[in-house]
């Protein structure tokens, strides 16, 4: 195991104008910090030895062919790979300075401060509102049935879809277009206050409006979240996120303020696949 220092890694130069934001994000306190993990499934390595810092308040764009291994790391930021029988992480993941794999740690409670949403929109069958409702209540985040609806509505109306739902909060949550059942998905994570968010392919589902509306939210969610997405779709990288890491056959190959790596990215895998000769 390697012990985490205060001081980020050290990546790209800073003296491009326009991303000194996502410069000076990077060089705050990372919110997540992975430090030599690697991932198996059964005998076989899928992911090794990514080192990562990821900064709060900020987006960061995981992209990479098929395969490479995006959603095998995404998924050691929440302990999803703990459900996968045969599964195995190696190294240390922390969020917030504390390793979220040390023994005594509820996977549970992981899960809680790390919210995910799927490619796939998956309400509960249960109404918009108790979809909403389910993870504040058994986390316990209300003292009264006032305070509980004011959680859904203001979640609800943070993933901009309170106006499209206020006279149906009780009709199922599956009963909602693609797009808005996608943003309720997103409102159900942030119900419960996670400290990070993880998106794996949220869009590739939805069309380009219900995409275009999604994106909105995600750019305006991440004045105070850490949020970790996806994507397939380049131009949503460059759309969307601060800072993108490039991975390619189970390894992270480089990582930098995402106008570096869309206009002058380090290496050569990198050019190659945004440049669309491979993947
Ligand atoms: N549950 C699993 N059991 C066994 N192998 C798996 C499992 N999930 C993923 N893998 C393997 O791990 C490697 C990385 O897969 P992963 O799903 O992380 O890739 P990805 O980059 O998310 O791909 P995609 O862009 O297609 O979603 C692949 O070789 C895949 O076959
Ligand atoms: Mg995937």
């Amino acid at each position: 195991m390697v012990e985490i220092s205060a001081e980020p890694t050290q990546s790209g130069s800073s003296a491009r104008p326009g991303s000194e934001r996502a410069d000076a994000a990077h060089r705050s306190l990372p919110k997540a910090t992975a430090r030599d993990v690697s991932v198996f499934y059964g005998e076989k390595q899928a992911l090794f030895g990514v080192n990562l810092d990821i900064p709060d308040r900020n987006v960061m764009a995981f992209i990479g062919p098929s395969g490479c291994g995006k959603t095998t790391f995404l998924r050691c930021f929440n302990r999803m790979n703990d459900t996968i029988t045969g599964a195995r992480v190696t190294g240390e993941v922390k969020i917030q300075g504390k390793n979220i794999y040390d023994p005594g740690v509820d996977p549970v409670q992981v899960r809680a401060r790390v919210g995910m949403v799927f490619q796939k929109p998956n309400p509960f069958p249960k109404s918009i509102f108790e979809n909403v409702a389910y993870g504040p209540r058994i986390h316990g985040l209300a003292k009264s049935k006032a305070d509980l609806e004011e959680i859904v509505v203001n979640s609800l109306n943070r993933a901009g879809l309170f106006e499209e739902v206020k006279d149906r909060l009780d009709s199922e949550g599956t009963s909602l277009s693609g797009g808005q059942q996608q943003r309720l998905c997103i409102a159900r994570a942030i119900a419960v206050s996670p400290e990070v968010i993880l998106m794996d392919e949220p869009c590739s589902a939805l069309d380009p409006i219900a995409t275009a509306k999604v994106e909105e939210l995600i750019d305006e969610l991440h004045e105070n979240y850490c949020i970790v997405i996806v994507t397939h779709n380049m131009q949503q990288a460059a759309r969307v996120s601060q800072r993108t890491a490039f991975f390619h056959l189970g390894y992270l190959v480089e990582e930098d303020a995402t106008d570096h790596i869309f206009t002058n990215p380090r290496q050569r895998r990198t050019q190659d696949y945004i440049t669309g000769r491979f993947g």
